[in-house]
């Protein structure tokens, strides 16, 4: 590949790397031994019944209300939220303006980039090196090897809350990889 293409996915993955690094340092750094019977007991049951439930965020970093997503984005929607442990991760709008029950991870299962919905193809279309999934995030070209990772969406008390997928994966009906 180009390097002046590589050059353009840089600053994506950087981006990305340093979510990860802020993400990691924030919930690993605290041993998992200590705090996590300290957090359970805070994190309210509804919240994908102490699961790892998360509500996602908006670009903005503010909880997302799902009446109020749904009113600016429309049928066949998908547009990135912060998901679970920080990863970019899109919602789904389905064709009756229901937000769908699925939210779709966003990176990449080549190398990690991020992986933009392309609305006209109605795919999502790596830039790093061509990669496609359907619009439920199968793959259905390479180099990628895997499917773009599920999440639970699920609504509590009107937020949008992102709770682990470690079911059958029901685009091909197989165990989830990431789970
Ligand atoms: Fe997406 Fe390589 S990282 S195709």
């Amino acid at each position: 590949q180009a390097t002046s293409i590589a050059d353009d996915r840089v600053p994506d993955m950087g981006k990305r790397e340093l979510m990860n690094l802020l993400l990691l340092g924030a919930i690993s750094l605290p041993t998992a031994g200590m705090l996590l019977p300290y957090t359970y007991f805070f994190v309210p049951p509804g919240l994908g019944g102490g699961s790892g439930g998360t509500v996602a965020k908006d670009a903005l970093g503010n909880d997302i209300i799902a009446d109020q997503w749904l009113k600016t984005h429309g049928p066949g929607d998908r547009t990135l939220s912060q998901g679970l442990k920080g990863d970019p991760t899109y919602l789904v709008v389905e064709k009756d303006k229901t937000l769908a029950t699925y939210a779709i991870n966003a990176v990449c299962t080549h190398l990690g980039c991020v992986v933009p919905f392309n609305r006209a193809e109605n795919k999502f279309i790596c830039p790093c090196h061509g990669s496609q999934y359907n619009d439920q995030g199968r793959v259905v070209r390479g180099p990628a090897p895997l499917s773009l990772a599920l999440a639970h969406c699920d609504i509590d008390d009107g937020k949008v809350v992102f709770v682990p997928w470690v079911e059958t994966d029901f685009r091909t009906g197989e165990d989830p990889w990431w789970a």
